[in-house]
């Protein structure tokens, strides 16, 4: 079987296999995460501090016994290993040792990473202090004197993972230059733990794993976040056919086109079944790729910092839920506006006449009469075009978008 790991699993993954998790082989079982938990130990006593796991979806599980294998996946599909079964619990936990496949590394600084073993070789034998750094290094005199006081050579460990971590890495390379010759910089693709403490001592551990006999952990970043007008915003319309999205969504862009202030990419639930979505059916299933390809689009387009509107129906709440957690994700903001117009509004006015056809039999599936909606419970703003004019729409999501930062 093949399985892409998620992408901290992926990171464990990287750990497990350059040694940097030794004296850990592969993902632990419950037995193990217990022991973790209750003494900081692994079930046979070896002192381990972290929980270090590999999740499989139920469905996919289930098909897993002992002794199988399961060849682990990068994003592209590049098999980066091969997990041994030892273990398979209920919840889609699966546990085994694993064995590289020998894929090259890539990614940002991939030349830069290197495995423990290779670090102590470089090191030869000399003492070192590792930094472990999630953010930059402003101070850089209790790491200039701890390593002349132990006379060691200064390993800063950038825990380069997700979106900071190139940045990360750029800031030890700032850092490398203004610390003695001979500082090394070796990224580490470790995933931060919830618990700091926890992630503390693992840190620790991977330190002690290339070699280092002292370890420094360098401050938490902090993390600010840019001002609104400069963060990436998703604003996503949701409401009936014939509810006034698409005019709003239309009438909202073209505000912000002659503001100017933004780079603005307008995503209509007809436009883009025409090319990014052409094809699919209105079944449940073919809504959610609908709406998780809108999803992606738009999330990217945050992620540059750019603003993106949405309209299609997107009638499930967990879909919505899941394109919220996508953009958020990037570090963009998500404003959802439910177009609330009743469903007998929207039929009255029957603008393309669709419900005439869907009421007739002649179209099936049909949201509102024949398929269903989940009105919205996490709405930023609920809009009912009844009684109110596209005009005054348009200026309460503009006065929302204002009032919020997001448009100056
Ligand atoms: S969604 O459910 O996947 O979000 P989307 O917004 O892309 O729907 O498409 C909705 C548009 O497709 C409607 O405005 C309408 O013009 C058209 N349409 C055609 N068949 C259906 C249907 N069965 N249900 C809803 N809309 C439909």
């Amino acid at each position: 079987m093949e399985w892409t790991p998620e992408p901290h699993e992926l990171a464990d993954l990287e750990l497990l296999l350059s040694g940097a998790f030794e004296p850990l082989t592969g993902f632990l079982g419950h037995d193990d995460l217990h022991a973790v938990h209750e003494s900081g130990t692994l079930a046979d006593g070896t002192p381990w501090p972290a929980p270090v796991t590999l999740h499989l979806p139920a469905d996919v599980s289930s098909g897993v016994s002992p002794g199988d294998e399961v060849t682990l996946l990068d994003p592209e599909g590049v098999p980066l290993a091969v997990l041994t079964v030892t273990a398979r619990e209920a919840d889609g936990l699966v546990a085994g040792p694993v064995r590289g496949l020998g894929a090259p590394e890539h990614g940002p600084f991939a030349r830069l990473r290197r495995t423990p073993a290779q670090v102590r070789a470089e090191l030869g034998g000399r003492a070192a202090l590792a930094v472990t750094m999630r953010g930059p290094l402003d101070d850089l005199s209790e790491i200039t004197a701890t390593a002349k006081e132990l006379d060691a050579v200064i390993v800063l460990m950038p825990l380069a993972y997700g979106e900071g971590g190139p940045a990360v890495v750029r800031a030890a390379l700032r850092a490398q230059e203004r610390l003695p010759a001979g500082t090394l910089v070796v990224p580490v693709p470790l995933a931060p733990r919830e618990e700091p403490e926890i992630d503390l001592e693992l840190r620790e551990r991977v330190a002690a794993a290339y070699g280092a006999a002292e370890h420094l952990p360098g401050p938490d970043p902090v993390t600010i976040p840019g001002p609104p007008h400069r963060r990436g915003l998703v604003v996503f319309f949701t409401g009936l056919s014939g509810s006034g999205k698409s005019t709003i969504a239309r009438g909202l862009r073209d505000e912000l086109l002659e503001l100017g202030s933004r780079q603005v990419t307008y995503l209509d639930g007809d436009v883009v079944r025409h090319l990014l979505s052409k094809g699919l059916t209105f079944s449940k299933a073919d809504r959610d790729l609908n709406i998780r390809r809108i999803g992606f689009v738009a999330a990217e387009v945050a992620r540059h910092g750019g603003l993106a509107i949405c309209a299609p129906i997107a009638p499930y709440a967990a879909t919505r839920a899941e394109v919220r957690a996508m953009v958020e994700a990037v570090g963009a903001d998500f404003l959802l506006v439910h177009v609330a117009t009743p469903l007998e509004e929207c039929e009255r006015r029957d603008r393309k006449g669709l419900y005439a056809k869907a009421r007739a039999g002649l179209i099936p599936e049909f949201t509102g009469v024949s398929d269903p909606y989940e009105e919205p419970d996490d709405a930023e703003l609920v809009i009912d075009t009844t009684h109110i004019t596209i005009e005054a729409a348009v200026s309460r999501v503009l006065e929302t978008l204002r009032s919020g930062g997001w448009v100056r």
